[in-house]
């Protein structure tokens, strides 16, 4: 895939100003970018700005109308890889989850099948209205991925969450998204001629929250750039992959046969344990399960003053899922893929915790060794089997790694 093709859609509200600043950042980060505005967020920003910043026409209306030029008022959705909408309003968000196409953000959103990523920006009493979050669920459900908002001042004068997420944090997820397409989408990487056709995989990923009371969990810094990787790799090999996913904000792959979206270890053990009786032929454990929960879940917000000076949090095991849940509900034939995180022997680590939780392969990494890491884009793996090492990847994109990581396993098994 060349550069990766963004579509930039500004909806009112004040953060509109710092879509041009991301604007700036995806083109010098090297995607190619266009905009489009509602007519709202002309009120803010110009649509010159945005023209002059990227040198293509900006789409602000569904007749052409007010346009530098005149656009078809789907061809922006056809020409976008992604979508990114920043800031995605309260109103516009709606409009999304209920598929309403009255403007025209709201129809290139409708019109545009790809991966689409919202940075909320509002009022926090706009942000924590039922109607909102229940309209995020179903973005979420549907793939959408979002990225904050954050805690910070509010044009509406308070400081409250519901500020746009800094063109930075909005830049990076971006790149991760590109990340899982270039894997995905180029058709190179391709693996192991039909190996994976019609194969049956799950695909655990992300973090897992523990909740410790209404608003407070334990979680880790699992982005689930790994497991989404894989799984729009598994798809694009022409398996069928149900992707149990723990908290992220990564958009789902498009071709999922399922994406299935998870809080707790617990959430996704019992999701896990289902998803194996109803048959699988494959199963990538790539997410971070939190090995730990509170052993108490207060259900009230644990006040300061009820704490004290200082809070130590009783915490629990989790179920190993991979050590207790798999062997209770697996098939036969089906293989297990765990993933290792080692800062120190990571190999000899990898090869104990294979034998010991039962896996046919690891993936074994270190977060700390150059070229890998946490947030990052590229990431180094090494693949090993019963025979011991099988592969030692180089550092590069996830996307690409997750196409040679199915190859890898689909040439072992083809030689078993
Ligand atoms: N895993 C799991 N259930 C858990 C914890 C981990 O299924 N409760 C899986 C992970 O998804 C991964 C593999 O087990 O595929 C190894 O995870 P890791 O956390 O490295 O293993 P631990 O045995 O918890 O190792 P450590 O003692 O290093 O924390």
């Amino acid at each position: 895939m060349g550069s990766v093709r963004v579509l930039l859609m500004v909806s009112g509200g004040i953060a509109a100003y710092k879509a041009c600043f991301l604007a700036r950042l995806l083109m010098q980060a090297g995607f190619s970018v266009r905009v489009a505005m509602t007519e709202a967020s002309t009120r803010f920003v110009t649509p010159l700005t945005f023209q002059a910043l990227t040198g293509q026409p900006v789409a602000t209306d569904l007749w052409g109308e007010g346009q530098s030029q005149a656009l078809d008022h789907i061809e922006y959705a056809r020409w976008a890889d992604m979508a990114i909408v920043a800031p995605a309003t309260a109103n516009t968000m709606a409009k999304a989850a209920n598929g309403i196409a009255d403007d025209i953000v709201s129809t290139l959103l409708l019109a545009f099948p790809g991966p689409v990523l919202m940075a909320p920006a509002m009022n926090d009493n706009m942000w924590a209205h039922a109607a909102t979050q229940a309209n995020l669920e179903t973005l979420h459900t549907r793939g959408v991925a979002t990225v904050g908002p954050g805690e910070g001042w509010l044009a509406c004068g308070t400081v409250s969450h519901g500020r746009m997420s800094e063109p930075e944090d909005i830049l990076a997820a971006a790149q991760e998204m590109a990340a899982v397409l270039e894997g995905s989408g180029s058709g190179e990487n391709t693996p192991a001629d039909g190996f994976w056709s019609g194969k049956r995989i799950l695909i655990t990923a992300g973090p897992t929250h523990e909740p410790i009371d209404p608003v407070r969990y334990v979680a880790n810094r699992s982005s689930g750039a790994m497991g989404f990787a894989l799984a729009a790799a598994a798809v694009q090999a022409g398996a069928k992959v149900h992707l149990v996913a723990g908290p992220t904000s990564l958009l789902a792959p498009r071709g999922l046969e399922r994406l299935e979206a998870v809080q707790s270890a617990e959430d996704m053990a019992g999701a896990v344990a289902v998803a194996l009786e109803a048959g699988a032929d494959w199963i990538f454990m790539a997410a971070a399960v939190a090995d730990y929960k509170p052993s108490q879940l207060a259900a009230g917000k644990i006040k300061k003053e009820a704490l004290g000076p200082q809070w130590s949090l009783e915490m629990t095991p989790n179920p190993d899922i991979l050590a207790q849940v798999v062997p209770k509900h697996r098939s036969q034939d089906l293989k297990i893929v765990g993933f290792a995180l080692e800062t120190d022997d990571m190999m000899q680590r990898a090869a104990a915790k294979r034998r010991a939780k039962n896996m046919d392969y690891i993936v074994a990494n270190n977060p700390t060794a150059e070229g890998a890491g946490f947030g990052v884009v590229n990431h180094q793996v090494t693949l090993m089997g019963e025979a011991g090492v099988i592969w030692h990847s180089e550092s590069v994109p996830k996307g690409q790694l997750a196409s040679d990581i199915l190859k890898q396993l689909a040439d072992t098994e083809k030689e078993i």
